[in-house]
C-alpha cells in the first residue's frame, strides 16, 4: 500500500514538472519572467531550500540576494515572500481583490477546524463570519470595551500583588478573560478555569500549516484513512473532539444563561438575538470561537515581549513611569483617556510590536487569479507570504533594529509621524487584516500602562544571583518569547488601595 500513496506522490511530482516546463516558455513568450529565487531542482522544486528554523530571519537573509519579491516553487504550489513595505502595500493592500484568498489547508481541515474563518478561502462564508467580528470590533465599536478592558488590566495587576511568580499565568489569564467576556459574558475563574482548559488544549493540537505531507501534497487528503502510512488520517480524526470543544462549550453556556434570562450582555448574545435559524446559530458560534483562537496567544505575546523590553532596559521603565508620574499623577491609574497624553507609553508599544511580530510572516495570502507585478508573473494559486519581521527590523527604516529603544518613534517629546508606524504591518494586510487589531492595541496599552504605574520589573533574583531571561523565542503559531521569570515590585504602599479604589469606580 505504501508504494501507492509513493506513486501517487511521484505522480503529482511529475505533473508539476512537466506543467513547469510548459509554463516557463509561455512567460517567457508573454515578456514576463517568474519572480527570483533559489534554483529549483528537479521535480522536488525548492522543497529543500525551506527553512526550518526561523524562518522569517532565513527568508529575509535571502531577500537580500533576491529581492522584495522572492518565489520558492513546491511540487503543488509556488510561495512567494514579500519582503518590503512597498510590495506589501502594492499587492495585499491594493490589489486586495486578487490577493484575499488563503491557502487551502487540508490537514487542519481533516481535523475539524474547517469553521476557522482565518483558514477559509475568499469566499461568502468567510464575508458573513468576517462581518460579525467586524461588528463587534471595528475602531468605533471597540470603544464599548473600554470598561471590560480596564476591569481586566486592574484584575491582572491585584493579581501580581498577590503573586508576583506567577506573572505569565496571569498574563494568559488576562487575555483569556477579556476575550470570554467580551464574546460570551463569561467570567472565567482566577485559576484553572475549565472553558480555558478546552481552548488551550483544542489550540495546542492545531498543527503548525505545512508540518504534515498533505499541505504540501494535497491530493494525499483523498488516501483512506486504513491505508498504511495515512498516520496523518488516523491523527486528524482523535483529534476532531478538541475543536469541537472549543467552539461548542461556551456556546452552549450563552444559550443556557439566554434561556435562564442571566445571560450577559455580549458578542455571542447579541447576535444570536438577530436571527433564529440553525444556520444563523452556526455562523455565530464559529466566528465567535475565532475570536479565542486570534486574541489569546497574540496578545499574550506582545505583553511578554513589553515585559523583556522592561526586564532588559530599567531606563526606558524610569522614563515611561516619569511620564505617568507627571500626566496621570500618583493619586490614581492611568485610564483610556490618558492615552494621547502619554508618548513615551506609546512609543514603548510601537517598539513592543516592531521588536517581536506576533506572527513574523503573517498568514499567508492566496492569489485568486494570475498577476503581474513589476516585470514578473505570480501565478493563480500562489501562496503569498510577508515578511513581517524583515520590514519591522529593516535598518533603514529602524536603525539598530535587534535594540530595544522606544526613543526611536520621538521627536522632540512627541511620537514622530515620520517613522512608520508598526501597527501597519504587525496586524497584517488589506481584507485579511487583523479583525481584533483595535482590541488588541487597546488591550495591550491599558495593560502596559497599569503595569508601569503600579509596579516596578526587574530581573529574577534566585538565592541572591541573578537569573536573567534567555531572550529565545519560540516559534510555534505565534512567537512568543520563551518563558522567564522576574521580580515585579509594587512601587509605593498605596498601589494596593489605588487599584481597590479604581476597581470600585472603573466597572
Ligand atoms: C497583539 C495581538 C494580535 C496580533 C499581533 C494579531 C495579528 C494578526 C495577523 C498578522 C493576522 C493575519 C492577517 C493577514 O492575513 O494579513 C491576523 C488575523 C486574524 N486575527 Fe489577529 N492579531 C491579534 C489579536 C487578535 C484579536 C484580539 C482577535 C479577535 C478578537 C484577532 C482575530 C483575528 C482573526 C479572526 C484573524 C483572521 C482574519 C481573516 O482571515 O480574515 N486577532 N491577526
Amino acid at each position: 500500500m505504501l508504494t501507492v500513496i509513493a506513486g501517487l506522490v511521484a505522480a503529482v511530482l511529475v505533473f508539476f514538472f512537466i506543467h513547469g516546463v510548459w509554463t516557463s516558455s509561455s512567460l517567457a513568450r508573454r515578456g514576463l519572467r517568474e519572480p527570483p529565487g533559489p534554483r529549483p531542482r528537479f521535480l522536488i522544486g525548492n522543497l529543500l531550500d525551506v527553512p526550518t528554523k526561523d524562518a522569517h530571519i532565513a527568508y529575509a537573509e535571502l531577500a537580500q540576494k533576491y529581492g522584495p519579491v522572492m518565489q520558492f516553487k513546491l511540487p503543488a504550489q509556488n510561495m512567494v515572500f514579500l519582503s518590503s513595505a512597498k510590495a506589501v502595500s502594492d499587492l495585499l493592500e491594493k490589489r486586495g481583490s486578487v490577493y484575499s484568498d488563503r491557502p487551502a489547508f487540508p490537514m487542519p481541515e481533516l481535523m475539524g477546524w474547517g469553521w476557522n474563518l482565518t483558514f477559509k478561502r475568499h469566499d461568502e462564508s468567510w464575508r458573513i463570519r468576517r462581518r460579525i467580528l467586524h461588528h463587534n470590533l471595528h475602531i468605533g465599536a471597540n470603544a464599548k470595551h473600554a470598561g471590560l478592558q480596564t476591569h481586566t488590566a486592574l484584575v491582572f495587576a491585584q493579581q501580581l500583588l498577590e503573586s508576583p511568580g506567577q506573572f505569565v499565568e496571569h498574563i494568559r489569564r488576562s487575555a483569556a478573560a477579556n476575550i470570554m467576556r467580551m464574546t460570551y459574558g463569561l467570567d472565567i475563574a482566577l485559576k484553572d478555569d475549565p472553558l480555558v482548559k478546552v481552548a488551550e488544549v483544542a489550540m495546542d493540537s492545531l498543527p503548525l500549516p505545512g508540518t504534515y505531507l498533505v499541505d504540501l501534497v494535497p491530493a494525499l487528503k483523498y488516501v483512506p484513512w486504513w491505508f498504511p502510512g495515512a498516520g496523518f488520517k488516523r491523527d486528524a480524526m482523535r483529534w476532531t473532539e478538541y475543536p469541537k470543544a472549543l467552539i461548542n462549550m461556551p456556546f452552549e453556556r450563552v444559550k443556557r444563561d439566554m434561556e435562564l434570562g442571566t445571560a450577559q450582555h455580549s458578542v455571542v448574545a447579541d447576535a444570536l438575538s438577530q436571527g433564529a435559524s440553525e444556520d444563523w446559530a452556526t455562523i455565530v458560534k464559529e466566528a465567535a470561537a475565532v475570536m479565542y483562537l486570534g486574541g489569546s496567544d497574540t496578545t499574550v505575546s506582545t505583553l511578554m515581549t513589553f515585559s523583556l523590553g522592561m526586564i532588559k532596559h530599567t531606563d526606558v521603565q524610569r522614563k515611561a513611569q516619569e511620564e505617568l508620574d507627571r500626566v496621570v499623577g500618583t493619586d490614581r491609574l492611568p485610564t483610556f483617556e490618558d492615552r494621547e497624553s502619554l508618548p513615551y507609553i506609546e512609543a514603548i508599544i510601537r517598539e513592543a510590536y516592531r521588536m517581536l511580530p506576533v506572527l513574523p510572516l503573517g498568514l499567508p495570502h492566496a492569489a485568486e487569479q494570475d498577476d503581474e507585478y513589476e516585470g514578473m508573473l505570480i501565478r493563480k494559486g500562489t501562496s503569498v507570504f510577508a515578511n513581517i519581521w524583515a520590514i519591522l527590523h529593516d535598518p533603514v527604516v529602524y536603525p539598530d533594529p535587534e535594540v530595544f529603544r522606544p526613543e526611536r518613534f520621538l521627536k522632540d517629546g512627541r511620537i514622530d509621524t515620520n517613522i512608520p508606524d508598526p501597527r501597519t504591518h504587525h496586524f497584517g494586510f488589506g481584507r485579511r487584516v487583523c479583525p481584533g487589531k483595535h482590541f488588541a492595541d487597546t488591550t495591550v496599552y491599558i495593560t502596559i500602562a497599569t503595569i508601569l504605574a503600579c509596579f516596578n520589573i526587574s530581573t529574577a533574583v534566585e538565592n541572591g544571583v541573578e537569573v536573567p531571561p534567555s531572550g529565545k523565542v519560540h516559534h510555534g503559531l505565534v512567537s512568543t518569547p520563551e518563558r522567564f521569570e522576574c521580580t515585579i515590585e509594587p512601587r509605593s504602599t498605596r498601589v494596593r488601595s489605588l487599584i481597590v479604589d479604581a476597581l470600585d469606580s472603573e466597572y
